[in-house]
Parts: C-alpha cells; structure tokens; sequence
C-alpha cells in the first residue's frame, strides 16, 4: 500500500502539495470556528483522515473519533513537532515538548505522584477561593463604576495569580501596578504570543535565514533570561527556607526541590518545567470561564436553571469543590461549552509519528509526520452530535435522556484534553478551577447582556481558541451570598 493510500471512498489519493493547501491552512486559523468550517472550503480538515504537506513537513488531520483514538493513543505518535519558538524558550525541556523518551517519562511520572497528585489539588483550594473572591469584587467595582464589566482581564488576572501561587507559591496581585507584576505580565503576554504566532520558518526551515517578520528568533533569545533571572530567584528564594519538610500543599518548585534519586532534576529543566506550567495553565483556564459566562449570557434559561441548582444545593453559603462537583447541572454546562468551543488548537497540540503507522483506515503514515486531530470538526459533527450548533447542557445529563460522559480522553467524541500517553496532565486541575469560578460567578451575580456590546461568538485560534471581542457583560450583585476572603467577608453594593 503506497503511503497517503487510503482507500476507504475519501478520494483516490488524500496527499495534496503544500502550495495550494499552505495558503489554505493560514486562512482556517482564524476560521476555525465558523459554522462554516466543515461546509465551504476546508473540507479537507474535516475528512476522516486527510495528509496534506505542509512547507516541508508532512501532515495527516483527522476528524474521525476512531482514528482520532489510534492516533493520540497510539506511542507511535508520542512526539511533539516543535516550534522554533517553543525550542527557544527551552520548552524542549518541558513537558508539553520533551521528546518521548525516559526524561519525558519521569516528567510524567513527577506530574502524576507529585504535581497533580489528587490531595495537592484538593489542598490548594484555599487559593482557588481567595483568587476568586478577588476577582469577584473587582467585578463589582468595575460594574458599579462603569455599569458594565470586561471579563477577561479579570478571568485572565485570576487565572495567573492562581497558577502562580500553584507553581511558585507567590502571588502578584496582577491587578496591582508593582514592578514585579508588570515584569511577570509582560513576560508573560511576550510568551503567549510568541508561541502562538504562526511562523513560516516552522514549515521551512531555510526561511528563518532572511524572513522572519515577527522578529521571533530576537524576540525568544530576548526572553529567556529574562525568565530564567525571575525563577532562578523564586528557586533559590525557596532553597533558603528550610523546604525539607512537604505537605499537600506544597507549591511545585518545593515539590521540584524534594525529589530524590534518580526524579532530581537540574536547575535549566525545573526552570523549562515551571514556566511552562504558567502558559499551560493561564489561558486555557480563563478562556474557557469566559466561553462558559457567554454561554450562560446567551442562553438565560440555562442560567436560570444553573441558578436555581446553586440555591438548592449550596444556599447563601460559600461555595466549595466539593459543592462544584456535585452539582450535576454545573458539570453540565462546563461539558457543554467545552463541546462547543473546545480550546485546544489544532499546532499546538499536534502529535509527531516516530515511525511508519498503519491506521485501521488502511492509511499509512510515514515516520516524522505531524498528526492533528481536529476536535472542534469532531464535536460540530451532526453524525456525532444531535444539533451540534445547539448549547444544550441537558444531552450530560442521564436524567433527560442525555449522557454521563467522562471528558478527560476516555471517549474521543469529547476529547478536549486530548487523549493517551500525551494527555493532559492538568486537567483535574483545570476542570475544579473552571467548575468553581463559574459557580461562584452564577452564584453571586446575574449577568446579562451589555446591549452596546453585543457578544460575539466568533472565535480566533492562538495559543487557546478564544473569543476574538472579549467578553463585555453587565453583572447584577445577588444580595446575601457570603463571599469569604481569608477569614473575613465582604459585602457587595447592591445596585
Ligand atoms: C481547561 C483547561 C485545559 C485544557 C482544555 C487543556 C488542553 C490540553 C490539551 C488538548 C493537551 C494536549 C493533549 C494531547 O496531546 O493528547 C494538553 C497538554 C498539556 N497540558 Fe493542558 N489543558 C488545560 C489545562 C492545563 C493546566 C491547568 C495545566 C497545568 C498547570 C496543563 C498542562 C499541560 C501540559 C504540561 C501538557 C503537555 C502534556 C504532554 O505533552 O505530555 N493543562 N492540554
């Protein structure tokens, strides 16, 4: 069978060359979400299994869960292709692009016992409350001032603060106007855009020599002492406290600064592994909030109805992760969105195949090819999904006919942390913040739609998929609801 075969009636040969699909494949970032995407103009990254070249690289993309399965479950494809710029900030270290290997397997093995170990979860409750009630009263400031409020930056500021205090056990107040805050968000914002910035040179190497209009070589070779400098102070500020001693809530450079044996790991790849935690765990988690809280603006009946399950359940009283997760309603709707707007983008994720693969679809797959599975053509699949345009929280839930489907890569119709060896290795972490915020957000305010700006579903793919005009919402305070910030309470104005 040559290679590129695939014989199953999608067409007499799915290899295309790269120039006319090149184009093409620039064009579909910022189209990915259209509802259009499957039907005009870019069937081939909604075929069951489609090789196209991309510049000098071979690419097969799928939209078919079965293949989907083979390939992200498969070790023939657990390699990253990456980036020039994630190999100039040192992510080769990390573990998003660490070659499949042993290095990249005690990192795994660290992140499963050690980083994302259940109780360490659990245990930083503490932070994902104080964030949130922070967030929560600059919300009201923001709305009693201006009578509307911009979500992201709040979801985006709590998001980092959290990560922050995960990771480095510090965090900035991103609200604040500090040096160190400003260092730490330019760093940041530098990162994202230089990870997400989709770069020629990537699909022809030689460009790099001549073209390279983002100044993406300068601009990484800029950043990465500049990050090095401000974790290595967070490393050594931590080595000068006594840090024998771990407990469940240990942030993860005290974790790093424990293993023992063969898990200890050198400074430069504590250094790649922390920092690559911020980018992971930042924007996936703000975003898909802000996709929820549209969501939930849009669709007032689906409000309402999460309204009236929070009051139920949880009264006027605080709400926990232990709340969040019994609330089926609530996993509902988290679901949902994530079906909807599943935020992991085709490049990022992609997978890279270390030898010639055989799919069940007789396809074969040359060794060092990169394989995508497109999850958003996956989920907007009417042959997968019944009204798959249609924001239904009800088809989770087994008591309205629906179904009670795990979302962390068991069953590749809803895969949105991927699946297999490469999972996710944040998404519990990501699922109790996100699960908690939006309670707490419902829970505390009524929100409805800023009339001047109308919200805007359509979606632009970066780093994350995200809404391409950000959130803008009027928020109206719920009186009674206890809102703890440490010890104390706060109380909102009432409009
Ligand atoms: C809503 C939240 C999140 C979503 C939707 C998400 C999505 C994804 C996806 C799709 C992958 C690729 C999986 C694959 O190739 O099969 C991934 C990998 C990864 N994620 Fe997440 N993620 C989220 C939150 C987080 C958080 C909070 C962290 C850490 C703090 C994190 C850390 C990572 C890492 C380190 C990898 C690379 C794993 C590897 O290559 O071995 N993610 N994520």
């Amino acid at each position: 069978m040559d290679k590129w075969q695939e014989p199953n009636g999608y067409g007499p040969n799915p290899w295309t060359p790269w120039p006319s699909y090149l184009g093409k494949f620039v064009q579909f970032e910022p189209r990915l979400g259209s509802s259009n995407t499957c039907s005009h103009g870019f069937k081939p990254f909604c075929h069951p299994a489609h090789g196209v070249q991309l510049g000098l690289n071979p690419v097969v993309i799928t939209s078919d869960p079965k293949i989907a399965r083979e390939i992200l479950a498969s070790s023939h494809f657990a390699d990253r292709p990456i980036k020039q710029s994630a190999k100039t900030l040192m992510f080769s270290r990390a573990i998003g692009f660490a070659p499949n290997g042993a290095y990249w397997l005690l990192l795994r093995k660290i992140a499963s016992a050690h980083l994302f170990a259940s109780k360490r979860i659990a245990s930083h409750e503490a932070g994902r409350q104080m964030d949130c009630t922070t967030m929560l009263s600059a919300i009201a400031d923001e709305q009693s001032l201006h009578g509307v409020v911009s979500l992201r930056k709040h979801l985006q500021a709590a998001a980092l603060d959290n990560i922050m205090g995960t990771v480095f056990g510090k965090r900035y107040n991103m609200t604040s106007t500090s040096d160190e805050a400003r260092e730490l968000q330019e760093m940041v914002r530098e990162g994202f855009e230089l990870l997400g910035a989709f770069n020629w040179s990537d699909y022809l190497p030689w460009l790099s020599y001549f073209y390279d209009p983002h100044r993406i070589i300068e601009r990484c070779s800029a950043l990465v002492p500049r990050v090095r400098k401000f974790v290595k102070k967070i490393i050594d500020e931590h080595r000068q406290v006594d840090s024998s001693k771990l407990s469940d809530n240990s942030d993860f450079v005290h974790v790093l600064l424990n293993l023992e044996g063969d898990e200890r790991l050198e400074e430069d790849d504590m250094i790649a592994v922390l920092w690559e935690m911020i980018f992971r765990g930042t924007d996936t988690t703000a975003l898909l909030t802000e996709w929820v809280m549209a969501e939930l603006v849009l669709n007032p009946d689906v409000q309402d109805k999460l309204h009236q399950e929070l009051n139920s359940n949880v009264g006027n009283k605080n709400v926990t992760d232990s709340d969040a997760t019994k609330l089926p309603y609530l996993q509902a709707v988290v679901k949902e969105t994530l079906r909807v707007h599943p935020p992991g983008p085709l490049l990022s994720w992609a997978r890279l195949s270390t030898s010639d693969v055989h799919l069940s679809n007789d396809m074969v797959v040359p060794a060092n090819t990169t394989a995508m599975v497109n999850m958003w053509a996956i989920t907007h699949d009417p042959e997968v999904w019944e009204d798959p345009l249609v924001f239904k929280p009800e088809r989770f839930l087994k008591t309205e006919g629906g179904i009670d489907m795990d979302v962390r890569g068991l069953d590749l119709r809803l895969a949105p942390f991927g699946a297999g060896r490469r999972v996710c290795p944040g998404k519990n972490l990501g699922l109790v913040t996100v699960s908690l915020w939006v309670a707490k957000l419902v829970h505390h305010f009524k929100w409805i739609q800023d009339t001047v700006n109308p919200i805007d579903l359509t979606e632009v793919l970066k780093l994350s998929c995200e809404m391409k005009n950000p959130l803008s919402v009027v928020a109206i305070p719920k009186t009674g609801v206890q809102l703890t910030r440490g010890q104390g309470l706060i109380k909102f104005n009432v409009m």
